[in-house]
C-alpha cells in the first residue's frame, strides 16, 4: 500500500506549515496549499520533502468552490486517495469588540466565506477520496474564540462558533467512513497575530495570556500540529469533538 495522503489548507505558514511538516516526518504525502504567495509554500514543501514525502503545492482560495474541486482533482490524479483533510486556512479582520461600526456585512461574508464555507467546500470536494480507504478524517482549525467570544473580532469569533457546529453536523453526515473533529487553539505564536496586532499589542497579549493560562504559556504551532495528528490519525473512536489546545486559558477568568 502506498503512503497515506494529507491535505492541509493554508499550509504555507504557521499552524498549517507545522502540521504539514509533522505528517511528512511521519511518512505521509502532502498537499501544501496557499492562496496568495507561492514562495513560502515552496519552502514548506521543500522541508517536507527532506523527510521523503511527495508534495503537491496547490494554489487554491478555499472560498472558491472551483478551486476546492480543482485541488481535489489534482489529488485524485496524483495519488487517487486522501486520508486526512486539515481545514486550517482562516482569515479575520482585527476590530475591537466594542467597535460594532468597525464591521460590516461584507466583512462577515468574507470571513465566513473562508472560515466556514471554505471548510465545507473542501470537505465536500474531498469526500469521495476520504471515503476510498476508510477511516478518513477531517480536522477543522477552530479557535478558543468560539467558546469565549473574544479574539480578533466579533465576526471571527462567530465564524469559529459556526465551524464548531458544522463539525458536529459533518461528523453525522460523513460517518461512519469519515471522522470529523476540530481543534480550538489559544494564542499561537504565528505571523497571524504578530502581523494583525503589531509588535507592541502582540507583546502585551502574550504577557496577558501567560498571566491567565493555567500552564502560564502561549502555544507553539508544533503543539497544534500534534493535536492535528491525534485527531486525524490516532483518535479512532472520536468524532464531532472540539479539542482545546489553549494551555488552560479557558479555565481562568478572561
Ligand atoms: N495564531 C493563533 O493564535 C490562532 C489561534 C486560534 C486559531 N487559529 C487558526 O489557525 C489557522 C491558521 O492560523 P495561523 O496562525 O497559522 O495563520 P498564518 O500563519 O497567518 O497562516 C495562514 C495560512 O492560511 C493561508 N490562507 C489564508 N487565506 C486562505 C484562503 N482563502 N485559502 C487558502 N489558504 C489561505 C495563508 O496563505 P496565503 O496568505 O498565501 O493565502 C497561510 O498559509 C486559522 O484558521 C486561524 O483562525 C490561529
Amino acid at each position: 500500500m502506498g503512503r497515506k495522503v494529507c491535505v492541509v489548507t493554508g499550509s504555507s505558514s504557521g499552524i498549517g506549515a507545522a502540521t504539514a511538516r509533522l505528517y511528512a516526518e511521519r511518512g505521509w504525502n502532502l498537499v501544501v496549499n496557499y492562496s496568495r504567495e507561492s514562495a513560502p509554500a515552496e519552502a514548506v514543501a521543500a522541508a517536507c520533502r527532506t523527510f521523503g514525502a511527495e508534495v503537491l503545492v496547490v494554489q487554491a482560495n478555499v472560498a472558491e468552490d472551483a478551486d476546492c474541486r480543482a485541488l481535489a482533482a489534482a489529488v485524485e490524479a496524483r495519488w487517487g486517495r486522501c486520508d486526512v483533510l486539515v481545514n486550517n486556512a482562516g482569515t479575520t479582520k482585527f476590530v475591537g469588540l466594542r467597535n460594532l461600526d468597525g464591521l460590516d456585512a461584507e466583512d462577515f461574508q468574507r470571513i465566513y466565506a473562508v472560515n466556514v464555507v471554505g471548510a465545507f467546500q473542501m470537505a465536500r470536494a474531498l469526500e469521495p477520496l476520504l471515503k476510498r480507504n476508510p477511516p478518513g478524517a477531517v480536522v477543522n482549525m477552530s479557535s478558543i474564540a468560539a467558546s469565549t467570544g473574544l479574539g480578533s473580532s466579533l465576526a471571527y469569533a462567530a465564524s469559529k462558533g459556526a465551524l464548531n457546529t458544522m463539525t458536529m453536523s459533518l461528523a453525522r453526515a460523513l460517518g461512519p467512513a469519515i471522522r470529523v473533529n476540530a481543534i480550538a487553539p489559544g494564542l499561537v505564536e504565528t505571523p497571524w497575530l504578530q502581523n494583525g496586532m503589531g509588535a507592541e499589542r502582540y507583546a502585551a497579549s502574550v504577557q496577558g495570556y501567560k498571566a491567565r493560562a493555567a500552564l502560564a504559556e502561549i502555544i507553539q504551532p508544533e503543539d497544534v500540529a500534534r493535536a492535528a495528528w491525534y485527531l486525524g490519525v490516532d483518535a479512532v473512536k472520536t468524532t464531532g469533538e472540539v479539542l482545546a489546545v489553549d494551555a488552560g486559558a479557558k479555565l481562568m477568568p478572561m
